[in-house]
């Protein structure tokens, strides 16, 4: 059973802690459930609130969600679950920080949106961005998307708390 209360993130946490009980209450909320609609949905809720609990910069986080690979187009990904405001549809892989994750399987940390070729501007806000690929079966099905609107918002803290999500994403959901 969900609980809003598995949202609350008290003040004072570490980001490492923070990260920690997204993780867990993840699996908790994981168990018995596989639709990737619902466990993405959640996990967006999880990590918008765990990082708006942490001091600057992760409280600047002003996008946190997914994209997932494009059922009808297999060359791109579609948004998927999300908190923030609305956002480009479809992202073709290899363009953006999103395609790019996509495509080559490896994470990007951006310190400066400004400075990343071919960045994709959905929100102007945004500053800085790190992006997760979700590998099922040596295939992207899924990336993890987080931006904020300052420079320098993620650090190596964010990325190996982010890539073990990824991870446990790929584990607990059918894509
Ligand atoms: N900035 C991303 C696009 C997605 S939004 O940030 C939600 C990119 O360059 O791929």
């Amino acid at each position: 059973m969900a609980h809003a209360e598995s949202s609350t993130f008290v003040e004072g946490l570490s980001k490492r802690e923070a990260y920690a009980q997204v993780l867990e209450q993840a699996k908790a909320l994981f168990d018995g459930q596989r639709n990737w609609v619902c466990n993405l949905s959640n996990t967006a809720s999880l990590l918008y609130h765990a990082l708006h609990s942490l001091p600057s910069p992760s409280n600047a986080t002003n996008w946190c969600g997914f994209y997932v690979l494009d059922p009808k187009n297999p060359g791109q990904l579609i948004l998927g679950p999300f908190q923030g405001h609305v956002a480009c549809q479809v992202i073709a892989f290899g363009k953006g920080v999103c395609g790019t994750a996509a495509q080559t399987k490896v994470t990007q940390v951006v310190e400066d949106v400004e400075k990343f070729p071919g960045h994709i501007a959905c929100d102007g806000a945004s500053k800085s961005e790190i992006v997760v690929p979700i590998i099922q079966d040596g295939k992207t099905v899924s990336i993890i998307d987080i931006d904020c609107a300052q420079l320098s918002g993620f650090d190596t803290d964010d990325q190996t708390a982010l890539e073990e999500l990824a991870k446990v994403l790929a584990e607990s959901c059918d894509f």
